[in-house]
């Protein structure tokens, strides 16, 4: 007989191996006797939503779900219980708090514990929950890398193997044309998928926000790679990086109760810039997307999105709670919100790997 409940929600933007985490939750909860999972759609909008929108999560609905994109409970990246977005009088849209609410609500479901897989944002709002007497547990996820608490992300070596192959495809046909293709890649305020990339698929310069650019160094060692007119080159840029003495480049979102700034765009200034520099080479742009986040997830990604699943259930067995899943490689282990969240991963420009880039001649702007 069921008698303990554990909802999952999924929340922020998408990223593969979401699916792997639930279905691992479900058939670690399924070797227990007496628990029911059950899902909220669209993160934590199927609890607040009237009528409400959950799922029971079971073996059956869960059946090979790990290799698929996306969350079979659906995602979102605006709002959240703390900022519930509302229409005001006068056609302009606030936002409400509706955390007491929601716990109300948790509790009249008989929910006995949440798991909240999400990113930095998502984790933010797990602490406030869990501060205000809720039983949850934090995994993290994000195709960015950006978490510090835990070595790896799940999502990420996706991302990376998505991008390794455009570069691969941009080589191909860049020493075709002898042109400068720029691949602009996703990882917000952190360089992790550009520079990953960049060593994988051999590119010629990796441009990212830990290192601002010089623009004259950066033509150099494009100019390092054409002789007589003849010549390519690869560069990778992550959507965050910036000139010296520049800004990213973002725009303001108006969808509503979206809170980020949406980077993008970068690829198209730097060939302006590069132009601007005197480089008078071909060029060509090519932004790669939401194509990073989509599809299937690589085995790494599986693997990692498993285990965090089985210890997150296991976490809520244990009544870890107010704690996130972490990987410390070789194990997976529990680091408290505060810590979770308490940083960025950005990439050191001093680390090994940007070493390595740096020593095959990779140019990273500087
Ligand atoms: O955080 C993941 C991420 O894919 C970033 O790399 C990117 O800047 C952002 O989300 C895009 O968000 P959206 O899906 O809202 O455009």
């Amino acid at each position: 007989m069921n008698n303990k409940r554990v909802l999952v929600a999924t929340g922020g933007g998408d990223c593969p191996g979401l699916n792997a985490v639930i279905r691992a939750i479900v058939l670690r909860a399924a070797r227990e006797k007496n628990w029911e999972v059950v899902g909220s759609i669209n993160a934590f909008d199927g609890v607040l939503k009237e009528p409400n929108e959950i799922v029971v999560l079971d073996e059956k609905k869960v059946g090979g779900i790990h290799i698929r994109g996306g969350t079979i409970i659906g995602t979102t990246n605006k709002g959240g219980p703390f900022a519930w977005p509302i229409k005001n009088s006068d056609g302009t849209w606030g936002s409400a708090d509706r955390s007491d609410e929601m716990l109300r609500r948790l509790q009249y479901m008989g929910v006995d514990a949440v798991i909240n897989i999400g990113g930095d944002g998502s984790q933010q709002i797990s602490k406030q929950l869990y501060e205000k007497g809720l039983n949850i547990i934090g995994v993290p996820k994000t195709i960015d890398n950006d978490l510090s608490a835990t070595d790896f992300t799940f999502g990420f070596q996706t991302a990376v193997q998505e991008a390794t192959m455009a570069v691969d495809k941009l080589v191909t046909t860049a020493a075709s044309h002898n042109r400068v293709l720029v691949l602009e890649v996703m990882g917000r305020y952190a360089g992790w998928i550009a520079l990953h990339s960049a060593v994988a698929g051999g590119a010629h310069v990796c441009l990212i926000p830990e290192i601002p650019y010089d623009i004259n160094k950066v033509v150099d060692r494009i100019y390092g790679r054409f002789e007589k007119g003849k010549g390519f080159a690869i560069v990778v840029i992550a959507e965050g990086a910036k000139p010296i003495d520049g800004e990213m480049s973002f725009e303001q979102s108006n969808e509503t109760g979206y809170a980020n700034v949406r980077l993008g765009g970068v690829a198209t200034k730097l060939i302006h810039e590069l132009k601007n520099a005197g480089l008078d080479t071909d060029m060509r742009e090519t932004v790669l997307g939401h194509l990073q986040r989509g599809g299937t997830p690589i085995a790494y990604d599986r693997v990692l999105a498993t285990q965090f699943g089985v210890k997150a259930f296991e976490m809520v067995l244990n009544k870890e709670f107010g704690q996130m899943v972490a990987y410390r490689h070789p194990n997976i282990v529990s680091v408290s919100f505060d810590e979770a969240i308490s940083h960025y991963n950005f990439v050191n420009p001093d680390s090994d790997l940007v070493k390595t880039a740096r020593g095959v001649g990779i140019c990273m702007g500087d």
